[in-house]
């Protein structure tokens, strides 16, 4: 497990992986990590002439937002997971991304273990990590949080302790794209590819959790690989799919 992120550690995996490292943009036809002094680190890309920039930030206006506008454990995404019947959940984000729904399941209290495989991702998570302790107002939040890089599907096969409750979201199409969403989409699938193994991580992750799967899916989407939840929580834009686990929630 990576759990610092000193500017070597970066550059040996950037190197071993094929991405680069670099102080200094110069020709973003491929994917680039770049960090220029105190500042973030950021995977960019050149996407259509423009220069697409993603990067961790547990203190950015949007999951600032997002944590004023929650409503605490009454949110869609708490009572998803099941905080309104009891506290101290440990989640698993087994598909966690930049990390904006892992960081407001530990403001909530949950102590969450992202997992992430794809390695320039997993490098912004632990730079936004390692920024986020030294910020007084949410180090104690960041430290709920855990980043483990590798496939989800391996480790949920065999995990270190089972989780009360695994979290999903899957990389789907958004229908109200803006240009800038599109583009940023665009640099994740450059990145990613095609997922092809959703239906292994859905029953990787049904035979693990202890309480319940959670699947974050599109307003209107078909259920994730075509199996109907145990019920459903929604909001105005998306909705939570929520697997109940009693023994094994395969069957
Ligand atoms: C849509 S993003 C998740 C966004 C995240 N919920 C957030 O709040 O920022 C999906 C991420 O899951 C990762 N992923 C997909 N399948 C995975 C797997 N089997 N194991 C680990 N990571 C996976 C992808 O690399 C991608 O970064």
């Amino acid at each position: 497990m990576l759990t610092s992120n000193s500017d070597s550690e970066l550059l040996t995996i950037g190197a071993k992986n094929n991405f680069q490292v670099v102080d200094n943009i110069t020709d973003l036809n491929g994917l680039y990590l770049t960090k220029k002094g105190d500042s973030k680190l950021s995977l960019q890309a050149l996407i259509d002439n423009d220069e697409i920039s993603i990067c961790v930030d547990f203190i950015s206006a949007e999951i600032s937002h997002r944590l004023k506008q929650g409503h605490g454990k009454n949110q869609a995404l708490a009572k998803a997971i099941g905080l309104n019947k009891r506290s101290n959940l440990k989640v698993v984000d087994a598909t966690a991304g930049l990390g904006r729904d892992a960081f407001i399941l530990a403001s909530l209290g949950c102590k969450v273990l992202m997992i992430e495989r794809a390695i320039p991702v997993a490098e912004l998570l632990l730079d936004g990590m390692h920024r986020g302790k030294e910020n007084l107002a949410i180090k104690s939040i960041v430290e709920r949080l855990q980043l483990r890089v590798e496939d989800s599907i391996n480790y949920l096969q065999a995990p270190i302790e089972k989780p009360d409750v695994i979290y999903l979201d899957p990389m789907f199409p958004e229908r109200k794209k803006t240009a800038k969403v599109k583009k940023e989409m665009q640099l994740l699938q450059r990145l990613h590819g095609v997922e092809q193994d959703n239906e292994t991580l859905l029953n990787a992750a049904l035979s693990c959790a202890t309480q319940r799967v959670v699947v974050k899916r599109p307003k209107g989407a078909e259920p994730f690989c075509g199996k109907p939840p145990t019920h459903v929580i929604e909001t105005k834009k998306m909705r939570y799919d929520v697997y109940m686990c009693l023994g094994d929630c395969r069957t």
